[in-house]
């Protein structure tokens, strides 16, 4: 059922350009106008068949198609949470369309609250791991009738995230450091007490996307970087005065958008060729 529905919307947005974009980047919460450096054709999410349309605040819902840094790329300006309520298969439709375009590399970004020690507001973490009590207790966009068409049934997250792209990426930028992400499914936002089970479990950023599209790319054997934007640090005792709020996510995110620019314009240029051997 999948296979015909991607096949569907690859045909619409190759009507409407010619370009095979080889890398496919996700852009995270107010991180949007990284894309205002992009030369391509834009498709807005709705003209797609099947592809979940984008109601979260700071995300457009666009589909870029073009050169962002002089590599092809098709961009999401804006990306699908399960928070709105689509399931994690529907969240991961567009990297299987955005593989079966060509890209071979999905670079993911998103922001996240810091739970690390040293960790400030504007940092840029790159993913080095993830952990989901989601996806763990039954939310795995890989659950459902097995369609070997898709990929692998079952798919090792070892090494989820590129090794050699976090060490190309610290080459690149070497205040980048390494984190583990936990996804909470949102929108709320952690209370105190599970932003210390996290950190017990040695999780240092917490957001409410990405693990489900990195799934998703290692099942189709996309190359995968993850990169969170530190927008807040998290609260991890009740008698702390700090409220986490939406506010200071958008606020931040909006000042990372420039240093996130300037890391992409080294960043992408260096990327490999192709995907990776396994
Ligand atoms: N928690 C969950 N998601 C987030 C946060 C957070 O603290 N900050 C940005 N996205």
């Amino acid at each position: 059922m999948l296979i015909p529905d991607i096949n569907e919307a690859v045909d619409a947005i190759r009507a409407q350009t010619d370009r095979h974009p080889e890398i496919a980047i996700t852009l995270g919460s107010g991180l949007g106008p990284l894309a205002d450096a992009f030369d391509g054709v834009t498709i807005p999410y709705g003209q797609i068949p099947h592809f979940p349309l984008s109601t979260a605040p700071g995300h457009d819902g666009q589909l870029l198609i073009g050169r962002l840094f002089g590599r092809d790329c098709v961009v999401m300006r804006g990306r699908v949470h399960m928070y709105e309520g689509y399931s994690p298969q529907e969240v991961t439709f567009p990297i299987r369309v955005m593989q079966a375009l060509g890209a071979h590399t999905a670079m993911l970004t998103n922001a996240a609250g810091g739970m690390g020690a040293g960790q400030q507001v504007g940092d840029l973490v790159a993913i080095e791991d993830h952990l989901s009590l989601a996806t763990a207790a039954g939310f795995d966009p890989l659950r459902g009738p097995d369609d070997p068409a898709l990929g692998e049934r079952f798919v090792s997250l070892n090494k989820a995230y590129d090794p050699g792209l976090i060490t190309l990426a610290q080459s690149i930028a070497p205040q980048i450091r390494r984190g583990v992400y936990a996804h909470c499914v949102g929108p709320s936002f952690e209370p105190p007490a599970l932003i210390r089970l996290l950190q017990a479990a040695g999780c240092t950023l917490v957001g409410m996307s990405t693990v489900p599209e990195v799934i998703v790319a290692r099942q189709v054997g996309m190359r995968v970087f993850g990169l969170s934007a530190v927008t807040n640090i998290c609260v991890n005792t009740v008698t702390d005065s700090h409220i986490t709020n939406a506010a200071e996510v958008f606020d931040a995110a909006k000042i990372i958008g420039p240093k996130l620019a300037r890391f992409m314009e080294a960043f992408l240029p260096a990327l490999p060729k192709g995907a990776r051997d396994a």
